[in-house]
């Protein structure tokens, strides 16, 4: 915690001050010998070091951490979503977890249309239609079935007893929970309780004991505390009561899956990504295979002619994320075309350094604004060096806003990243087709991007973001900074980010310390330029040269913190 106040206070004065994007002066982030971990909050850091500290792994901690979250950070943290985990165990082996929602059966391709075809503004969004069935319980305790090695009980206990006992809240904390106050009304009624008239404060004290109920289901019950049971009934009941699709026989059914994770080189590294019907790993190893083409080093860290190369690359990989990408069990991806380095070559062979491409001329769409940008990421590194890097989400801010009643838990609204309709944009501005049609039980594409790279058959890195169409932009600059720019991890993650993603046909740039002569230099040639607060809650894990951990939380964007021993 005192690393954290210290360097808050260093970066909201380097903030102030400078023009420049990367600090003069390296910031090192915490170091381990043995262990790190970083999170989005403080508390599910420090309860997953308590587990590795008494001796549990990787996956053990990533339990643990898991439905901490689902505690202390109930924007995105979870039980009522989905998400992936990719993990490289010490020997080198890598695999994935695939524990993404699933469209309800009785969910099909014109669900979100008006009767003459229009696309109902929200519904894919808001209440209860928006929930897709959630993944998170089955693929958490599948993960931990297959590679844990302490019992479940202990592991989520620190969980209910945060739920049950009360944590306090963060200043960002309380402000996310009063600028939902209107939508928790509607959703949940005016006497929800996270709705309070004198509104939300800093430290404010807050329980969830009807989590702390269903925690203890999932517990005593594993799995079947959750998809069966009190639980299952009052998610369906809950879904009764709205007008929501999900049935027992959904819950039931679902299974999250292993799939072979997405591999490439980039700089004499092998980055390893999690495959669809994640779009984030084939489309980070696409933009590293064509970053590749360039000095990057020497073209520099935010210059105008980086950011425009990077917006080039961008454009062409979010065109045939459109086009391409789905869920792999309901749509033929073709991912070694779209890994093939000859492929990409070719790609990106139309990009000129001296002058912007239209997205247009790449592509026809039509899209509209990006809104939110949520979810939470966590990477773990454990004294064995057996590494997971997982990320999971309710999509927007608390998901569809349903809290289920008895439950205590919000559910995801996940079913907005299917494609509600060819050529019509999502909450995160991202268009689709037939790859990302929905279908009953099929999972919706994602962006989130869990990344590890090696170097010499060595764990180099562990990478992740929260950020909706951004995670992919953010995991590729960071990658970038460490390799191209040399970068400590936390510089990494505290670096200035940009974003572009084909339609709309612009820059997202972050506010904070932006270069103003980049920025003239890039409308020059064409680009339009929209500032952005911040994007990504970065949580990442670097292995130095001295072989030391070093984390990179985003505790300048978030309550992320990194902690290692
Ligand atoms: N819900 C954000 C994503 O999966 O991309």
């Amino acid at each position: 915690m005192k690393y954290l106040k210290t360097t808050i206070l260093i970066v909201l004065c380097a903030c102030q001050s400078t023009q420049v994007s990367i600090p003069k002066e390296p910031e090192i982030g915490p170091l381990g010998e043995q262990a790190m971990i970083s999170t989005a909050h403080p508390l599910a850091t420090q309860v997953g070091v308590e587990v590795l500290k008494n001796g549990g792994n990787a996956f053990d901690a990533a339990l643990a951490v898991k439905f901490a979250l689902a505690v202390v950070f109930p924007r995105a943290g979870n039980i009522g979503g989905g998400g992936f985990a990719l993990y490289r165990m010490n020997d080198g082996t890598i695999g994935s977890l695939d524990f993404r929602e699933k469209a309800p059966k009785a969910g099909g391709r014109d669900m979100y249309l008006d009767d003459e075809g229009n696309v109902i503004d929200g519904l894919s969004t808001k209440g209860h239609k928006a929930a897709g069935v959630p993944g998170s319980v089955d693929g958490i305790l599948k993960l931990h079935d297959k590679f844990g090695s302490k019992a479940l009980a202990e592991l989520i206990q620190p969980a209910i007893n945060l739920a049950y006992y009360g944590f306090t809240i963060t200043e960002n904390q309380a402000m996310e929970f009063n600028e939902k106050r209107e939508d928790f009304i509607e959703i949940n009624g005016a006497d929800f309780f996270l709705v309070k008239d004198e509104g939300w404060k800093n430290g404010d004290t807050i329980k969830f004991v009807e989590l702390a109920g269903t925690l203890t289901q999932i517990r005593d019950r594993g799995r079947d505390g959750f998809y069966a049971g009190i639980v299952a009934d009052q998610i369906v009941k809950e879904m009764q009561r709205g007008g929501g699709l999900i049935t027992e026989e959904d819950l039931n059914a679902y299974s999250a899956r292993w799939r072979d994770p997405v591999t490439s080189n980039y700089r004499g590294h092998k980055v390893i990504s999690m495959p669809p019907p994640s779009s984030g790993g084939i489309a980070v190893l696409q933009l590293l295979q064509g970053a590749e083409q360039y000095n990057i080093s020497e073209m520099g860290h935010n210059t105008a002619q980086t950011i425009h190369l990077l917006t080039e690359l961008e454009r062409r990989v979010y065109a045939d994320r459109a086009t391409y990408l789905g869920d792999p069990d309901y749509y033929d991806v073709p991912v070694d075309m779209l890994l093939d380095p000859t492929y990409n070559k070719e790609r990106f062979s139309s990009i000129s350094l001296k002058k912007k491409t239209d997205s247009q001329d790449i592509k026809e769409g039509e899209v509209d604004v990006i809104e939110s940008v949520e979810t939470t990421h966590f990477s773990i590194v454990d004294p064995d060096g057996n590494a997971v890097s997982l990320t999971t989400t309710l999509n927007s801010f608390f998901g569809c806003k349903v809290y289920v009643r008895g439950a205590g838990f919000f559910l995801n609204n996940e079913m907005d990243d299917f494609s509600s309709k060819p050529g019509v944009a999502n909450q995160f501005g991202l268009v689709g087709g037939e790859a990302n049609a929905i279908v009953p039980e099929k999972r919706m594409l994602s962006s989130m991007t869990p990344t590890i790279v090696e170097k010499d058959g060595k764990l180099k890195m562990v990478v992740g973001t929260p950020g909706g169409a951004t995670i992919i932009t953010s995991v590729f600059q960071a990658i970038m900074n460490v390799i191209d720019h040399g970068m400590s991890m936390q510089d990494a993650v505290n670096a200035t980010r940009t974003h572009s993603q084909w339609l709309p046909d612009r820059i997202l740039v972050e506010e904070r310390a932006f270069d103003p002569a980049a920025i003239k230099k890039l409308e020059k040639m064409g680009h339009l330029i929209e500032r952005r607060e911040a994007m990504g809650r970065m949580d990442c894990i670097l292995v130095r040269e001295d072989g030391k951990l070093e984390g990179g939380a985003d505790y300048s964007r978030g309550d992320n913190y990194a902690e290692g021993f």
